[in-house]
This record gives structure tokens, C-alpha cells and sequence, in this order.
């Protein structure tokens, strides 16, 4: 093994906070004691502060992203019934095909890898749409592949503008616990997300939040569910227990990952990812390279997908960072392979550990060949982390 730390920048498993790991390791627990409650309801109530959710409730189905998305879909909707989506990256596309999977009718629109949700199409959708035939609408609020965030708030205003019912379903697995999200504010129906991203956690989790009227649908939509049925959990929960067995020491992990999230604060977490993003993509800059994100506004402040100049395959960049200098970069998926390279930077990150990242990234691109600067992106970035840090009460101590 070599020694040091792999430099994880990968989006997703992101890196655990000491405190997450000594909360998670701990001995195996009866999950039916008369005090496993006290954890678990706690729990269901401050993740709601996370998703900024009023009234409704959050699942914690043991599973991932994925799961989640079958779990909003199931509990909520009808084989034959029509959702409005729209396919810009690999997991756009992959919450479109489970939805096929389910039977459901999906309408979905196809957009360049680089945009996001395209909310004027959505628009004319849901206006032409009198009967009310569309019972869901799909936003991929940060899709990974490509490093582009979607704009929900103004989904929810096509929804108003038309006075349609559709339910506004949200990924926000690589974004919520990182970027603003605002489900009561936005309307969001449902939202789903991992334990391995914003929540710092190992994955295991599948974190989807209901509003009330997303409980409601569930009453009357007969997609076949059991793992994920939210009757099963809503009947159990109440009293703090689950329907089977729960993934008790993650559950651990999330309280302490909860409590770190709100002592930082919501907004100071999402101003630090903003910061910290924004030095990677100064850093793209410097090297004179292009994102995946056409325009400022879809740029993502949780991971950056970045091109190779042509001719270069980016996944030898990504095997050289590995290799020689102990780095994981995210690869290019589906139609970006080999064309792309991706930093996460999300999750349990500063100034530094992003330096760390942009320094092998940028080493690995010299070693393949690609003329490129050493130094010009770590500078960038340098500079940009230099003029926006904060002063701290450190800074006069001694
Ligand atoms: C935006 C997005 N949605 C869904 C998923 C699928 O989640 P999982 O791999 O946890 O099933 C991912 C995974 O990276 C993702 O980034």
C-alpha cells in the first residue's frame, strides 16, 4: 500500500469526517430497543431543516440514489401514467429508464450534455397540456456527469403559471447537504438523495422527502412497491422502528452528519461549496480548458466536468492520477468517456484539499502529454482562495 491518504475527488463517495466515522463505529444494536427511538426520531425531524421541508416526511430507506428514485416514483404514480422529464447527462437518462422500467409514459426531452432542465419547453408542455394528463415532472437538479445544476425554482413556476397538479419530483442526490434546495419554498414533491455525497457518509442510505401532497398520491398510485413502500415505513416510523431491518450504524453516521451540516450552517455550507467550485473552475481557466457547462448559469458548485484539449483520451489522465500520485478524479460517463475527467467537490472539503486535486489533475495532463502550463491552475486557484478567505479569530491568536 502506498503511504499518505488517496486524495478522493471523486463525486461521490465523498470523504468522511473523523466525527462521522468514530459516530459510526460502534456495535451491532437491538433496533427494537425502547431507546433506539430517541436516535431515530430525532433524526426524521432535523433532516427536514436539510431539505428545508415544512410539513411532510423523510424516508431513510436502506439502498442509494437509485433506490430513491424508485422509491419517489413507486409510492407515487400509476403504470400508464405520463411524466415530463428531460435527458442532458448519464443520470438524467438513468432516472428516465427507470421510469420506463415502471411502465410509466415518459415524455422526455432531449438536451445538449452541457445544459440543464430546459424550463421554457417545460413551459409550453404543461400550457398545452389541459387534461392534465401529466402527472409528474422530473428535474435532475445537479447532474453529475456533466457538472450542470438546474434551476427548480423556475420548474415550479411553469407548474404555477399553467395551474397544472403534476407532482415536481427532484434528484438532488449530488446536490442536497451541498447547494440551496428549498423544498417547501420551491414546491417539490419529492426529493431524493444519498448518504454519500452532501451527507458525507459512506453510501447505504436512500434519503427521499414526501410533501403532503406526495402522501396523498401514494394513497391512490398502484405501482407495486414493498422494499420501498412508504405505508410500510410511515406505520413503523411513527414510533421511531422500521419495517425491517435499518442500516443502524449509518444511522449514526447521518445523525452526526446532520449535526455537523446545521452547526455549520445550511447557508455557510452552501457559500463554502460555492467558494471552493469556483477556485477549480479558475483553475480550468488557467489551464485554458473548457467545462462541460456551456454557461455560468448551469455551472455546478459540486462537481466540474472538464474537457481534454482533442486528440487526448481523458482516461489516461485519470489512470496516471491514480497511479502515480494516489488521486481519484471522476471519469467521463456514457457519451463524455474518455472525453472528460471530473473533480468532485462536494462534501467535507476545503482550501487545500481542492489544491490537492487541482495539482495532480494538472501533473497527470502533463504527464499524458497535454500542453499544458505546471503551476497555471494551482495559481488560479491560489488566488482565488487567497483573496476570498476570511479572516479568523486564529489569525491574531498568539
Ligand atoms: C445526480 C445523481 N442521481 C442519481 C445517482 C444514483 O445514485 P446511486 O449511485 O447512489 O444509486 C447519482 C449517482 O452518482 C447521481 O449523481
Amino acid at each position: 500500500m502506498p503511504a499518505g491518504f488517496n486524495s478522493l475527488f471523486i463525486p461521490g463517495p465523498t470523504n468522511i469526517p473523523n466525527e462521522l466515522r468514530a459516530a459510526m463505529n460502534l456495535p451491532s444494536e437491538d433496533q427494537r430497543s425502547p431507546d433506539f427511538p430517541a436516535l431515530t426520531l430525532g433524526l426524521f425531524r432535523d433532516l427536514k431543516q436539510i431539505f428545508k421541508l415544512d410539513h411532510g416526511k423523510v424516508f431513510l430507506f436502506p439502498g442509494s440514489g437509485t433506490g430513491g428514485w424508485e422509491a419517489a416514483i413507486t409510492n407515487t404514480l400509476s403504470p400508464g401514467d405520463t411524466v415530463l422529464a428531460s435527458e442532458f447527462g448519464q443520470f438524467s437518462h438513468l432516472w428516465i429508464d427507470l421510469c420506463k422500467r415502471h411502465h410509466l409514459n415518459v415524455d422526455a426531452i432531449d438536451v445538449a450534455w452541457g445544459q440543464g432542465v430546459p424550463v421554457d419547453v417545460y413551459a409550453e408542455r404543461l400550457a398545452n397540456d389541459k387534461e392534465h394528463k401529466i402527472k409528474a415532472v422530473l428535474v435532475c437538479h445537479n447532474e453529475t456527469a456533466s457538472g450542470v445544476t438546474s434551476d427548480v425554482e423556475a420548474v415550479r413556476r411553469a407548474l404555477d403559471d399553467a395551474n397544472h397538479p403534476a407532482l415536481l419530483m427532484v434528484d438532488g442526490v449530488s446536490s442536497i447537504a451541498s447547494i440551496d434546495f428549498r423544498m417547501t419554498e420551491w414546491g417539490v414533491d419529492l426529493a431524493v438523495s444519498g448518504s454519500q455525497k452532501g451527507f458525507m457518509l459512506p453510501c447505504g442510505l436512500a434519503i427521499v422527502a414526501a410533501s403532503e401532497k406526495a402522501l396523498e398520491a401514494s394513497k391512490s398510485a398502484k405501482c407495486p412497491r414493498c422494499f420501498f413502500s412508504f405505508d410500510d415505513m410511515i406505520a413503523t416510523n411513527k414510533d421511531g422502528y422500521f419495517p425491517y431491518t435499518p442500516a443502524t450504524s449509518l444511522l449514526h453516521g447521518l445523525r452526526a452528519s446532520v449535526d455537523l451540516l446545521l452547526n455549520e450552517g445550511l447557508e455557510n455550507v452552501f457559500s463554502r461549496h460555492n467558494r471552493l467550485a469556483e477556485g477549480v473552475r479558475k483553475a480550468v481557466d488557467g489551464w485554458g480548458l473548457k467545462l462541460v457547462a456551456e454557461e455560468p448559469k448551469w455551472y455546478s458548485d459540486t462537481v466540474s466536468a472538464i474537457y481534454v484539449p482533442e486528440g487526448f483520451d481523458a482516461n489516461d489522465v485519470i489512470k496516471i492520477a491514480y497511479g502515480r500520485y494516489d488521486l481519484s478524479l471522476g471519469g467521463g460517463l456514457s457519451r463524455l468517456a474518455g472525453r472528460v475527467f471530473r473533480i468532485g467537490h462536494l462534501g467535507w472539503l476545503n482550501d487545500l484539499m481542492l489544491l490537492q486535486a487541482i495539482a495532480g489533475a494538472e501533473m497527470a495532463m502533463a504527464d499524458v502529454g497535454i500542453p499544458i502550463e505546471l503551476g497555471s491552475g494551482v495559481r488560479s486557484a491560489q488566488q482565488h482562495y487567497r483573496q476570498t478567505a476570511k479572516p479568523t479569530e486564529l489569525d491574531l491568536a498568539g
